[in-house]
């Protein structure tokens, strides 16, 4: 069942996610006896991918970033551009630690409706600025609210990624709440909505990798998400989960 042109791909997460998840997961004194029988305990490791919008802020996404690595985690962060200047050096870490950097637009604008150059003002802009730092890349598109209409999807020029999973961790910042509604409600394949803006989000963030990977959840970005699930992306296309 997940077979397909990103078999090859679908190997390499397994792999990782192997090595990174399962010794989150035991004991530290019974690593070494335990591991082997988890590993074949468990062929069909639930793969999810944790996603973070509206950043970057410096205030909190570099301890995100910081807890991230500590846990060899990678997400994906949909960046808007207003936020990009004065923050390079967050971006150019997350392209060095392994995340998958997208677009948010610049202003956090509902991309429905706009003309061809306020669309490109908004996504193609934000995209410029990344390649400045980057180099290279190709920035998929989360549409604020989650709203587009067709013409944004044609002119996205690449995949349109929105989630399965919202705690909705903008509107209490009660970090209890926004863990229990993401680690109740996960399942193999979803894409889990969180905004790295706030502290709050940040540590909730962290509690749930913790006790996902307690429970042999493997964390991929969205790009190696629909890999793993056989899925080749497409432009203009909306994908919701790693289901598709
Ligand atoms: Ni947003």
């Amino acid at each position: 069942m997940r077979d397909g042109g990103a078999a090859g791909v679908s190997w390499i997460l397994l792999v990782i996610c192997f090595m990174l998840a399962v010794p989150a997961s035991i004991p530290r004194e019974e690593t070494a006896a335990s591991a082997p029988a988890q590993i074949q305990a468990e062929p069909e490791m639930p793969v999810v991918a944790l996603t973070f919008d509206d950043g970057p802020r410096a205030e909190t996404t570099g301890r995100l970033l910081d807890e991230l690595a500590l846990r060899e985690v990678p997400a994906t962060f949909f960046l808007l551009g207003h936020r990009i200047p004065g923050n390079e050096d967050l971006v150019r870490r997350m392209g060095a630690e392994g995340h998958q950097i997208g677009v948010h637009t610049y202003d956090h604008v509902e991309v429905t409706g706009l003309s061809r150059a306020d669309f490109d003002l908004q996504v193609g802009k934000t995209r410029s600025l990344l390649l400045d730092i980057l180099g290279e890349g190709e920035f998929w598109l989360r549409p604020p609210y989650g709203i587009t209409d067709a013409a944004a999807r044609q002119w996205a020029g690449s995949p349109v990624v929105l989630w399965s999973v919202d705690p909705e961790d903008w509107k209490d910042h009660d970090v209890g709440r926004i863990v229990a509604g993401v680690v109740e409600h996960v399942q193999d394949g979803d894409i889990i909505l969180l905004h790295d803006i706030y502290s709050s989000s940040v540590d909730a963030a962290v509690q749930i990798v913790d006790a996902l990977q307690s429970r042999g959840y493997c964390f991929v970005t969205v790009e190696e998400l629909l890999a793993w699930n056989g899925v080749t992306p497409q432009p203009g296309q909306v994908y919701r989960s790693g289901r598709g």
